[in-house]
C-alpha cells in the first residue's frame, strides 16, 4: 500500500518547514515540493497525495516573473487544496479575483472576522487572532467562490470555491500566534483531505530497516561518516541493525570536538553493537593545516578537504564498499527557498554533499525526510543513549567556527572549557533542553583585567544561546540573569586567560547563529 501523504507546493516563503512540521505533529506526514514540480510531482508513484498546500512566498503574485498556475491547472489536479498567504493570493488571481499590492499592508496579529462557518473554520470564534504577513491582498474574492472571513481592514482573510474543495487563507494558521491555528490546519487535513493523521516518526524505523534491506545487495557493504551528533549516530545504528558486518563506520576526530566528545562516541557506538568502528585520531593533521588561516570559510573549507582525504584514504583500505551512508536530515536536503528565489550561499555546510565524489559511491541516507525531533524520537526508539539524542546541534567543523580568526592551541582550549561550562549550567538550571543551542565563542578581541592586584590582558568570550525549531530563523534566549551570573564567574575563574564574558542578543536573521 502506498503512504498517504498532504504535499507542500514550496515558493519559497518563510513558513514553508512550519507548514510541513506542523501537519507532521498533527499526524499527518507531509513533503515539500517545488513549485517548478507542480503538478508532476504531486502524482508520484511514492506516495498517495490526499490533499496539497500552496505555500506564501517573498514576492508579490502580479509580479511579472512570480510563479503563476491557471484555474485549470488547479482544477486538474483534483485533491483538496489550501492555499495560504501567497497561495491564496495565487488561487484569486487564477480564478478571477481582484488583488491590490499596498493598499491593505497587514503584518503581525490581526483580528479576522468569521462570515461564513464552513468546516475549515469550525472550532474557531467569530472573531480570532490571524498572524498575518502580505503586502498584497485579496479585495474581492472570484466569481464562484464564497467569502468564509475578513479582516479587520476588509480584506478576505479566508475563501472557498463553491463546488470543489479549494480554500485560501491569508493568515497563517501554521504559526502559533494565529488562534485555533492547528485547528484550521487539522480539519482541512482530517474533514476535506480525509486524513486518519496517525502517521508517527517512529513508524518509520521498521520501514526504513526493510528499505534498507532492499536496497544495499546481500554481497556489498556500507560506509558511514559518523559525527557523534544525533543525526548520524542514528544513522549508524539503524543500518547496523539491517547490515551488522557489513557495515563500517568512519569517525574523524579532527581535534575541534566539544569536551570529551570522541571518548563518549566511541564509547556509544560500541555500546549499540557497531561491530567496524574505525576511530581516526585525525587532530594533528588538521590544527596544522588551520595554521594562520583566519577567514571562515577558508577554515570550512580546509576541514571538508582535510575530512574528506581522510574518509578516501579509510574507504580505500575496506573490500567491496558500493555505498556510502550520510546522516542528511529533511531541512539539509530542502531549503526553503531554493526552489526559484535564489538564496545567497551565507556559509558551506561540509557535511551535505561534501565527501568525496571520486569514490564512486551511491548514497543511502535513511533519514533524509525526517525532521530533528523526529531524529530524535527514533533515536530514542532505537535506544540511544540520552546523552547524544538530547545534545544540542553541533557544527560539522567543530569548534572551529567558534573560534573567531585564527584557530590556535590556546583558543581552543578556552573554547572547549568554556563551552562545557556553558553546558553544564543551562543543565543544572533544567533550561538546556529549552534552547536549540547554547555555547561560547572566544574571539579575536581582548580586554584589559585586574587580576589580583595585577593588571591583565585575557579573551572576550560571548555566550551564545538561542530558541529555534529548526536552525534556519532563531531568537536569542532571554537567560536568567543569575544563570548568566554563575556562566560568567566559572567561565573568567576556571578557564583562565579570559577577561570579558558577554551574552549574545542578535538573532537570526540579521545574525547567523554560529559566529563564523
Ligand atoms: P548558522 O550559523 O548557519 O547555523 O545560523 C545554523 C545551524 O547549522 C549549524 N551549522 C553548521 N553545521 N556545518 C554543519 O554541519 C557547518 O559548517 C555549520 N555551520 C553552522 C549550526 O550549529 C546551527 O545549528
Amino acid at each position: 500500500m502506498r503512504s498517504q501523504r498532504v504535499a507542500i507546493v514550496d515558493f519559497g516563503g518563510q513558513y514553508t518547514h512550519l507548514i510541513a512540521r506542523r501537519c507532521r505533529e498533527l499526524g499527518v506526514y507531509s513533503e515539500i515540493v517545488p513549485f517548478t514540480k507542480f503538478p508532476e510531482e504531486i502524482f508520484s508513484e511514492d506516495y498517495e497525495t490526499l490533499g496539497i498546500i500552496l505555500s506564501g512566498a517573498p514576492r508579490s503574485v502580479d509580479e511579472p516573473n512570480a510563479p503563476k498556475f491557471s484555474a485549470e491547472d488547479l482544477l486538474n489536479v483534483q485533491v483538496p487544496m489550501l492555499g495560504i498567504c501567497y497561495g491564496h493570493q495565487l488561487i484569486a488571481m487564477a480564478f478571477n479575483g481582484e488583488l491590490k499590492r499596498g493598499t491593505i499592508m497587514e503584518y503581525g496579529r490581526t483580528c479576522v472576522m468569521v462570515v461564513e462557518r464552513d468546516v475549515l473554520l469550525m472550532d474557531v470564534p467569530d472573531q480570532f487572532i490571524g498572524w498575518m504577513s502580505h503586502m498584497d491582498s485579496v479585495v474581492r474574492h472570484p466569481p464562484g467562490f464564497k467569502v468564509l472571513a475578513l479582516t479587520e481592514r476588509g480584506a478576505v482573510a479566508a475563501m472557498k470555491h463553491a463546488e470543489r474543495p479549494i480554500y485560501g487563507v491569508q493568515f497563517h494558521p501554521e504559526v502559533k500566534h494565529t488562534q485555533m491555528g492547528s485547528s484550521i490546519l487539522k480539519r482541512f487535513l482530517v474533514d476535506v483531505c480525509g486524513f486518519r493523521c496517525d502517521w508517527k516518526p517512529v513508524d518509520r524505523v521498521e520501514e526504513l530497516s526493510r528499505e534498507i534491506a532492499a536496497t544495499i545487495p546481500p554481497d556489498e557493504s556500507v560506509i558511514c561518516a559518523v559525527s557523534g551528533g544525533v543525526d548520524s549516530v542514528t544513522t549508524a545504528v539503524l543500518l547496523n541493525r539491517v547490515l551488522d558486518k557489513r557495515l563500517y563506520c568512519i569517525f574523524v576526530d579532527h581535534g575541534l570536538m566539544r569536551k570529551d566528545e570522541p571518548e563518549q562516541v566511541v564509547a556509544t557506538l560500541r555500546r549499540m553493537g557497531i561491530a567496524n568502528l574505525i576511530f581516526v585520531k585525525a587532530a594533528e593533521r588538521f590544527l596544522s593545516r588551520l595554521k594562520g588561516v583566519k577567514d571562515p570559510e577558508e577554515k570550512r573549507k580546509i576541514i571538508g578537504e582535510e575530512f574528506a582525504k581522510i574518509f578516501e584514504e579509510e574507504a580505500a583500505k575496506i573490500p567491496k564498499v558500493r555505498w556510502l551512508a550520510q546522516g542528511t536530515i529533511y531541512p539539509d536536503r530542502i531549503e526553503s527557498g531554493s526552489a526559484g528565489s535564489g538564496s545567497a550561499l551565507i556559509k558551506t555546510h561540509h557535511n551535505v554533499a561534501g565527501l568525496p565524489a571520486s569514490l564512486r559511491l551511491k548514497l543511502v541516507e535513511p533519514l533524509k525526510d525526517l525532521y530533528k525531533d523526529e531524529v530524535r524520537e527514533v533515536a530514542k526508539r532505537l535506544g540511544i543513549p540520552e546523552e547524544i539524542v538530547s545534545r544540542h546541534p553541533f557544527p560539522g567543523p567543530g569548534l572551529a567556527v567558534r573560534i573567531v580568526g585564527e584557530v590556535t592551541e590556546e583558543k581552543l582550549r578556552i573554547c572547549r572549557e568554556a563551552n562545557a561550562i556553558v553546558e553544564e549550567e543551562f543543565k543544572n538550571a533544567g533550561v538546556y533542553d529549552k534552547v536549540w543551542q547554547a555555547f561560547a565563542v572566544v574571539t579575536d578581541s581582548s580586554w584589559t583585567g585586574v587580576m589580583g592586584d595585577a593588571r591583565a590582558e585575557g579573551y572576550v568570550v560571548i555566550v551564545r544561546a538561542v530558541e529555534s525549531e529548526d536552525g534556519m530563523t532563531a531568537d536569542w534566549y532571554r537567560a536568567d540573569m543569575d544563570l548568566l551570573d554563575r556562566i560568567s564567574k566559572r567561565i573568567v575563574n576556571e578557564v583562565g586567560n579570559v577577561t570579558m564574558v558577554v551574552y549574545a542578543t542578535t538573532s537570526k536573521p540579521p545574525s547567523t547563529i554560529e559566529a563564523c
